[in-house]
């Protein structure tokens, strides 16, 4: 498998569904478990790019471009945008769609950087030196 398959088998689809459990007083979702949820899906990506043990290091601005109000649907949408030696960068966008209507919209995006590591904790190399 070539390294754009490789990319496009890795992208990963998640659908939550946005009940009062994970609202606040605005009654739209709160912003750290959509952060929670990026994470995570930032870490199945790089998972299932590289078949790795990865770590979060850091993340790039997250935007919240639109509230995300309760009673809707959200996916998450994770794809590898940029591979290093032992790390790499995943972006993730949040999308909102009405249960009711056709309606869909960008919500959130944002990147994850993560690092491979070995069984010591240490960074190896995602992918061998040619
Ligand atoms: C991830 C960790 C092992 C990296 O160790 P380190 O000593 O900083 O590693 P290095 O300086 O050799 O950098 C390794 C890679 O990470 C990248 N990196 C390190 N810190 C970074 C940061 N803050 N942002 C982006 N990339 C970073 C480096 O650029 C390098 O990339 P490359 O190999 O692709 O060139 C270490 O920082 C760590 O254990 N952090 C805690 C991770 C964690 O607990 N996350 C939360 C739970 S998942």
């Amino acid at each position: 498998m070539n390294y754009e398959e490789k990319i496009q088998n890795s992208e990963t689809k998640v659908f939550k569904v946005v009940f009062p459990n994970i609202t606040n007083h605005h009654n739209t979702m709160f912003g750290g478990t959509v952060m929670e949820m990026m994470d995570e899906v930032a870490f199945m990506t790089a998972t299932r790019f590289a078949k790795k043990s990865f770590v979060t290091v850091s993340c790039d601005r997250i935007d919240f471009k639109k509230p995300i109000p309760a009673d809707t649907l959200i996916e998450l949408i994770g794809r590898v945008k940029y591979v290093g030696n032992s790390s790499l960068k995943v972006n993730v966008q949040v999308f909102v769609e009405q249960m009711y209507d056709e309606v869909r919209e960008r919500a959130v995006s944002g990147d994850f950087t993560l690092v491979a590591i070995d069984a010591y904790k240490k960074p190896v190399r995602i992918f061998p030196k040619d």
